[in-house]
């Protein structure tokens, strides 16, 4: 059995479920890759907070360095969300020696240069499979699987929040605001919502993968972006006179004109695969040149399948450590 220690940064919603879906699931982890991860330092400032875990308390520190500095730990998991203190936390780890996985889109498509090359120079991993999509596995499909298309076209239901919202306001006749405040107590909502509601967390994750995708940058804020606000019950009822459901759709395509991408509420048709994605799922579809059309369908947010994603990237991290 091969012992790997681990740094978390933040026991929020997302650290408090990686923390729980390791322990649940430890034997088989154990049995299926012969590794013994071991989360040994906790960066976070509410060391009282009931988070239904047990955590020996001496694992809490407030001090980054203690992690960064500590040679016994090869992998950190940052989950505080936000680009600042985030990016400058993870470019530390990493010019420690530490390989990083995040969740963090909104640092990530703010700064993805800086860390991809930080990672690049000391020879560590960077992986954030959560970053986008939650609990599908799309950032290993689209860089490993399907690295030998050219993609033409995207698609993507990518905010678990917004989705929610949208699906209770047409199946149940729901209030915005009340459906808003169960999407938070739920977990799946940033801590300031209106990163979902405006659109601008589906900004960072579109501009996540068009790098991925479509191999250019463009910051997420470059992105034409609407988002739901402006919904009403009345605009839902009129799509579902026509057949039809709303959703939050992004889009890129390539074009005579090039590369065209966009954010908005759409009127998706009842046999358009992306119409029967609800509640707290995402869904991201690709057109490729050699897979052709592909549907990826999963939950994208919520505690236990963000770290069902940042353990298989921790995994396939210290398989090589
Ligand atoms: N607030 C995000 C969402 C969390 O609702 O999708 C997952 O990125």
């Amino acid at each position: 059995m091969k012992t790997v220690n681990i740094g978390l940064l933040g026991l929020g919603n997302i650290g408090t479920g990686t923390y729980k879906a390791l322990e649940m699931n430890r034997a088989r982890i154990e049995a299926v890759t012969g590794l013994d991860l071991r989360i040994t330092r906790i960066l976070e400032v509410d060391v009282t907070r009931d988070r239904g875990i047990a955590v020996d308390p001496a694992k809490f520190t407030q001090d980054p360095s203690a992690i960064f500095g500590d040679p016994s730990i090869s992998i950190v998991i940052e989950l505080l969300g936000g680009v600042e203190p985030a990016t400058s936390f993870m470019v530390d780890a990493m010019n420690a020696g530490k390989s990083v996985v995040t969740a963090n889109k909104a640092a990530l498509a703010e700064n993805y240069e800086i860390l991809t090359e930080t990672a690049a120079k000391n020879g560590v991993s960077l992986r954030f499979e959560a970053s986008v999509g939650g609990g599908i596995p799309l950032i290993a499909a689209i860089t490993e699987s399907l690295a030998a298309n050219e993609f033409t076209e995207l698609q993507g239901i990518l905010n678990g929040t917004t989705n929610y919202i949208l699906t209770k306001m047409a199946t149940e006749g729901r209030d915005y605001a009340d459906v808003l405040a169960e999407a938070q107590a739920k977990g799946f909502a940033e801590a300031d919502p209106t990163a979902d509601v405006e659109g601008h967390d589906v900004a960072n994750k579109l501009s996540i993968l068009l790098s991925l995708v479509f191999d250019v940058r463009v910051k997420p804020q470059d992105i034409p972006t609407t988002g739901i606000t402006d919904i009403t019950k009345g605009d839902i009822a009129e799509a579902a006179s026509q057949g039809c459901v709303i959703k939050l759709v992004a889009n890129a395509a390539r074009t005579p004109d090039g590369l065209l991408y966009f954010i908005q509420p759409t009127w998706v048709n009842l046999d358009h695969p992306l119409a029967s994605v609800n509640n707290e799922f995402n869904a991201l579809f690709l057109k490729g040149n050699a897979v052709d059309d592909l549907t990826m369908i999963g939950k994208g947010a919520g505690p236990l399948p963000t770290a069902s994603a940042v353990l298989g990237d921790v995994i396939t991290i210290a398989k090589g450590v």
